[in-house]
């Protein structure tokens, strides 16, 4: 076992564990997982991989009053008190900073397909059943409304007005979880996510139905 791995995945877990809106440190372990298997299916180096997917929410412009800059700080922090080389830190640092959904109009490019694959594995964790969990844990936590039939979703253009979106936990699904299957990097992540894709909207159907007491 590489070295920088596992204390990188010690670190993140004694950080992580018991976290309580949806990103946790099994959430960490889950994209850990999807992006190695991608990254195996679309040739991506593992190690850059594993590290960036570790590290990937390590500081959260969501947690952190909407700033960006953050992440990719405390990531190279992290890299470089382990005496990490420099290009693996600009690599990584270069996909914790790019990774995040900024709004339905906002473009999030990934040059490198280990960005590719580590976005992708993020973005599966958002939808399908795990997604729904999370994405009710996150509105819980931020004590957001479940529900608002008078709320329209927005498609935002900007990232300023993505961050700022006071929006309903079911108004998520519009703004991003929805959108997420047509924004897959790679061939094995979107057929993934149609599958996921198929589930939340089974799930969004039954939950108007009930909402409205058809069922
Ligand atoms: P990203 O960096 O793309 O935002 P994360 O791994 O940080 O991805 O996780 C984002 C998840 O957090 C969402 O998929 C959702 O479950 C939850 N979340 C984030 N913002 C909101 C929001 N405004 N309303 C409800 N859930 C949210
Ligand atoms: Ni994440």
């Amino acid at each position: 076992m590489n070295a920088v791995i596992e204390k990188t995945r010690a670190h993140v877990r004694s950080k992580f564990e018991g976290e309580g809106s949806g990103h946790d440190w099994w959430h960490i372990q889950r994209v850990v997982n999807i992006a190695l298997v991608l990254a195996e299916q679309e040739q991506a180096d593992p190690y850059i991989v594993e590290l960036a997917a570790l590290l990937h929410d390590i500081a959260d412009y969501k947690f952190h009053g909407g700033d960006e800059s953050v992440g990719p700080r405390v990531a190279r922090e992290w890299l470089t008190s382990l005496n990490v080389e420099e290009p693996v830190i600009v690599h990584v640092c270069d996909i914790v900073a790019g990774i995040s959904f900024k709004g339905a109009g906002v473009a999030t490019p990934m040059k490198s397909i280990e960005g590719k694959v580590v976005q992708d594995a993020d973005r599966l964790d958002a939808i399908g059943a795990i997604g729904i969990g999370r994405t009710f844990a996150y509105g819980g936590h931020k004590g957001m409304p479940m529900h608002d039939p008078g709320y329209h979703p927005e498609m935002h253009a900007s990232a300023e007005a993505y961050k700022k979106g006071a929006n309903t936990v079911i108004g998520h699904f519009h703004e991003k979880l929805l959108l997420l299957k047509d924004r897959m990097n790679t061939e094995s992540a979107r057929r993934m996510a149609e599958d996921r894709h198929a589930f939340m909207q089974i799930y969004l159907d039954r939950f108007h139905e009930e909402w409205e007491g058809n069922k």
